[in-house]
């Protein structure tokens, strides 16, 4: 079915300046980009993005992480697009990630791993909403 997903280049990423590279291979997947903007998060938006994580042990460095620069935020749209997303992105720790995959090419750790995705369509429906108005993201 056709999907909507989220994807967040990293501040690691951005830093790299791969943006375009990640951007390739989502387009060579057939996932089309329908919103996006470049955001530097503040501690409470990366807090609340990452609620689901409150109680974890790596919650406060992930966040951290995550408001240390810029990030690429973006609504990727196509068949499938939230497994699609997750299969171009490889395992969350780059060590057990797929060669080719974008954490194999670009991670550096568990913590700076170059992207973010939504793990299920019911999330990525929060997580769009989260930082696109229905209004800004774009049919084509
Ligand atoms: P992400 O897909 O953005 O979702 C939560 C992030 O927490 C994850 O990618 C990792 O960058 C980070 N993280 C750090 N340690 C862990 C861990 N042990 N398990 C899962 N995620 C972790």
């Amino acid at each position: 079915a056709l999907e909507r997903t989220i994807s967040i280049i990293k501040p690691d990423a951005v830093a790299k300046n791969v943006i375009g590279e990640i951007y390739s291979r989502f387009e060579k997947a057939g996932l089309k980009v329908v919103a996006a903007k470049m955001k530097h998060l503040s501690k409470a938006e990366a807090e609340g993005f990452y609620a689901v994580h409150r109680e974890r042990p790596f919650f406060n460095a992930l966040v951290e992480f995550m408001i240390s620069g810029p990030v690429m935020v973006q609504v990727l749209e196509g068949e499938g697009a939230v497994l699609k997303n997750r299969e171009l992105m490889g395992a969350t720790n780059p060590k057990e990630a797929a060669a080719g995959t974008i954490r194999a090419d670009f991670a550096d750790s568990i913590d700076a791993n170059a992207v973010h995705g939504s793990d299920s369509l019911e999330n990525a429906a929060i997580e769009i909403a989260y930082f696109f108005p229905a209004t800004d993201v774009y049919a084509r």
